[in-house]
């Protein structure tokens, strides 16, 4: 089968820049991106490109070329799944907040309501690809729903999870480490898995494009956020034993990151990490190997939380205790909301954990990101329901000029590495923060001897200070 036309079910920070890039390099096919979200479908249709919901570099002149031409965004899904060969499943698959699983478990209603809808709708033949990154054995589900369909749709399901990195996703997406690509091993399902390797095969070496059976691409997604997890928990906790001990841990990632069986990436220690998946995608791997009795597997994924959740407390405290065991009142100044930088993203990001232990101790919070809202940092805060609406608002401030954010600040902590915040003016900063005037550096970006030049006194992650 020959693919002319796809349609992809979610338009978030998967579903946007990978239809996106598909319509770029294959203008022959029809690419339509559906959401139930209309008021993203309409930010993805603002004239104005710069306006699109998601910030990635390199996007906008991505969606420019593409929109209009075979790129479609749409609230109608019921017309785009019945007018496509192949449907990718894109839409959220968040950590269960309720009932069996609370807390571990991923809540895969949004994903069942797919399959009905597609099962409702569809007619003839057609491919369902599972996008979303999903517990193991979820196209079994898939199929169950689909296998119900009243209209005698032929389907095969295939697995082709995503490993695109926000605010690197074009470069992710235009030249990919690998294409994963699972399916059923019969001869329809071996058909289905030929026809998306060759919409891929468009720009991605063959070599690249690697297919295995359902589970297995299943499973990978996970583990393969789980190791990516893993290291940074390992060199995070690492870091707190070279506080410790006078070893810098910036020297002994690079000493260890030239072994070449370990490898420079994903060694650099920080506030912890953060980001949709890496939380949520261990804590699945967790539950589905308790749910097979295998608790002691379970608890060596548990650790990588574990010791990500100390490493935000960590982080707080240490700026608690710098500043004489008390910050009731005092100003500090967040540099970064975002769970890293280049994205607008802000889910699970080490700031919001770190902001609100701050906030318990009932220290003033003032904020600048260059890319988030204002809404958006207090919705984050609300979310977390420590406090009242009323109480993050009273305590907390988003502000869009950095100095101001940092003026009168008792401290200065950077929780998102943004490339501006190394070039800003630090002595104009000093001049008008209180002294002692502290900057604890959460990414270890600052040039620490310059600021200490200054008058400040820095605090890194992983070095005495
Ligand atoms: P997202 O929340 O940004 O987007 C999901 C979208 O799906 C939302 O806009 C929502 O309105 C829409 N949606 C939900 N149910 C729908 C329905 N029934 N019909 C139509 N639209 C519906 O999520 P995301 O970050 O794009 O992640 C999507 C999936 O991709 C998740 O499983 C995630 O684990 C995985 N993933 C994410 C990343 C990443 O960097 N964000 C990378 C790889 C994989
Ligand atoms: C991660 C994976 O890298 C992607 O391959 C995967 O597709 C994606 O999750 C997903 O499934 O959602 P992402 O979360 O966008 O991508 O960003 P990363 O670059 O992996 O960073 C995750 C977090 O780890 C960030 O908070 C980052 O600051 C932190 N990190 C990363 C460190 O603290 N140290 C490092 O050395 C690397």
């Amino acid at each position: 089968m020959k693919i002319q036309s796809i349609c992809c079910i979610g338009a978030g920070y998967v579903g946007g820049p990978t239809m996106a890039v598909i319509a770029k390099k294959c203008p022959d096919i029809k690419v339509t991106v559906v959401d139930i979200n209309e008021a993203r479908i309409a930010a993805w249709n603002d004239e104005d490109v710069e306006k699109i919901p998601v910030y990635e570099p390199g996007l906008p002149e991505v969606v420019a070329e593409a929109r209009g031409r075979n790129l479609f965004f749409s609230t109608d899904v019921d017309k785009a799944i019945d007018e496509a060969q192949m449907i990718f499943i894109s839409v959220n698959t968040p950590t269960k907040t309720y009932g069996e699983g609370k807390g571990q478990a991923a809540d895969l209603k949004w994903i069942e309501l797919c399959a009905r809808q597609i099962a409702r709708v569809a007619k003839g033949e057609k491919i369902v690809v599972e996008k979303s990154t999903l517990p193991v054995r979820t196209a079994s589900t898939l199929k169950d729903i689909l296998k119900h369909t009243g209209n005698g749709m032929n389907f095969q399901i295939l697995s082709n999870p995503e490993f695109l990195a926000e605010g690197t996703a074009v470069d992710d997406l235009m030249a990919p480490d690998r294409v994963l690509i699972g399916g059923d091993q019969s001869e329809e399902g071996l058909k289905a898995i030929n026809a998306l390797v060759e919409v891929y095969a468009r720009w991605v070496p063959k070599e690249r494009i690697l297919t295995t059976n359902v589970w297995s691409s299943e499973l990978s997604k996970l583990t393969a956020n789980a190791f990516l997890a893993q290291r940074v928990s390992s060199i995070n906790s690492l870091s707190e034993l070279c506080e410790h001990t006078e070893a810098d841990v910036n020297e002994v990632s690079r000493a260890i990151g030239t072994d070449s069986r370990i490898g420079p990436k994903f060694l650099k220690a920080s506030v912890g990490f953060g980001g949709s998946c890496f939380q949520k995608d261990i804590l699945n791997l967790v539950y589905i190997s308790r749910s097979y009795g295998l608790d002691e597997v379970a608890d060596y994924w548990e650790q990588v939380i574990i010791m990500n959740d100390h490493q935000k407390k960590r982080f707080a405290k240490k700026v608690i205790r710098n500043l004489y065991n008390t910050v009731s009142g005092k100003k500090i100044a967040f540099l970064g909301w975002a769970f890293k930088k280049d994205t607008n993203d802000t889910r699970e990001s080490a700031a919001i954990y770190v902001a609100d232990h701050l906030l318990n101790e009932q220290s003033k919070v003032s904020v600048y990101d260059p890319k988030v809202t204002e809404q958006q940092i207090y919705s984050d805060l609300d979310y977390l329901g420590s406090r009242s609406s009323e109480e993050n608002k009273a305590s907390l401030s988003v502000g869009s000029d950095p100095y101001k954010v940092c003026e009168g600040a008792h401290a200065i902590a950077v929780l998102t590495e943004w490339d501006e915040f190394k070039t800003y003016d630090w002595k104009r900063i000093y001049d008008n923060m209180l002294k002692p005037a502290h900057v604890f550096d959460g990414r270890n970006i600052m040039d620490k001897k310059a600021l200490k030049e200054i008058g400040f006194q820095v605090h890194s992650i992983g070095t005495a200070d």
